[in-house]
């Protein structure tokens, strides 16, 4: 398997754009998170690693996004069921280029990528509108408002977000208090890896 450091230095090859590193680095905290909560403690730096590289190929070939990716992956020797996970996230999604991506998620960690994903992106900028710009002094409420608000953070898909809590099986509260949680409890070690570059 692909070491984490090499993933993120695949990542770097691909992405210069530091909020595309910082999305990646806080999947990759998210995924983890996640791994450790749902009794995949043992399988923790692989969910992180598919959280570092869910978004390879988004920032060179936006129109592609999870069609360019396996190429990208195969070549720097990737194994199949990274690449199966990457692509699942896109699933349903009909992306720049007119199609719609068919990969399904299918093990318990493809369907938190799929749901945590958007979430992050609906999170983060609800962090930047507070004084503190955290998710640290974030309340549950205070997020529930805002996705609600349609005007709020719209490119973040609520139709996908709710996908993928049902596909989990979960309560949509849920996954937003865990992935609140997540990213709480990831943000200063984060910030520090953006200052460090
Ligand atoms: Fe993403």
């Amino acid at each position: 398997m692909i070491s984490r450091n090499e993933a993120f230095e695949l990542l770097k090859k691909y992405n210069k754009d530091p909020f595309h590193i910082q999305h990646a680095l806080t999947v990759e905290a998210v995924m983890k998170w996640y791994a450790n909560d749902l009794g995949y403690s043992d399988e923790e730096e692989y969910w992180g690693i598919v959280g570092l590289l869910h978004d390879i190929d988004f920032e060179l070939y936006p129109e592609e996004h999870c069609i360019k990716a396996p190429e990208l992956l195969k070549e720097a020797g990737v194994s199949e069921d990274i690449i199966h996970a990457v692509c699942s996230h896109g699933y349903g999604i009909t992306v720049g280029c007119g199609t719609t991506i068919d990969v399904e998620p299918t093990r318990e960690m493809e369907k938190v990528l799929f749901a945590a994903d958007e979430l992050t992106g609906l999170i983060w900028a609800a962090a930047l509108m507070r004084p503190s710009k955290s998710t640290k002094d974030m309340e549950l409420k205070s997020l529930k408002k805002k996705y609600k608000s349609k005007g709020f953070a719209a490119g973040c898909s609520r139709e996908v977000i709710e996908r993928g809590a049902n596909q989990l099986g979960w309560e949509l509260n849920d996954l937003l208090d865990k992935t609140l949680h997540a990213m709480a409890a990831s943000e200063d070690t984060i910030n520090e890896a953006m200052l460090a570059g």
